[in-house]
């Protein structure tokens, strides 16, 4: 499988910023590790902390990559021009975030993005993201 993992705004200050929530390791340790866990299929990271550069890559992506997983960080709380790029995106993404974000403060239990994914990965840290990696293969016939 070739797919992109996505990751937006703060999430380069992994490891930096509130590590009681999203852990100490850092963004290029969190890639490393996805990487040495999916040895067999072709990965590629791409971060962002711009809105539009984040929407660019979704345009971009169903030409070279078979899905997505995505962190859109705040985005995914109110970027409707994040939701409006996945919706017309003609390749599976999935969301996944690192903390629980229904057990947080209120605004971060609305993902306006939630319901144009395939589906959700949330709370369980780095592994969100080899789960979330592990539900967009489901979907991909080989
Ligand atoms: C996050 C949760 C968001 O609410 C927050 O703004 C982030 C990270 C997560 O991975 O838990 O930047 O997406």
């Amino acid at each position: 499988m070739k797919a992109l993992i996505i990751n937006g705004p703060n999430l380069n200050y992994l490891g930096k910023r509130k590590p009681e929530i999203y852990g100490n390791r850092s963004l290029e340790e969190l890639n490393e590790y996805i990487n040495s866990y999916y040895k067999k299929d072709t990965l590629e990271f791409f971060q962002s902390n711009h809105e539009g550069s984040i929407i660019d890559k979704i345009q971009e992506a169903s030409l070279k990559y078979e899905g997505i997983v995505i962190n859109a960080g705040a985005f995914t709380h109110y970027s409707y021009a994040i939701r409006d790029a996945i919706e017309a995106c003609e390749i599976p993404i999935v969301e996944v975030h690192l903390s629980n974000v229904a057990a947080r403060e209120r605004f971060r239990s609305i993902s306006v993005i939630s319901e144009v994914c395939q589906g959700t990965v949330a709370g369980f840290g780095m592994e969100s993201y080899i789960l979330g990696i592990r539900g967009l293969k489901s979907l991909i016939v080989d």
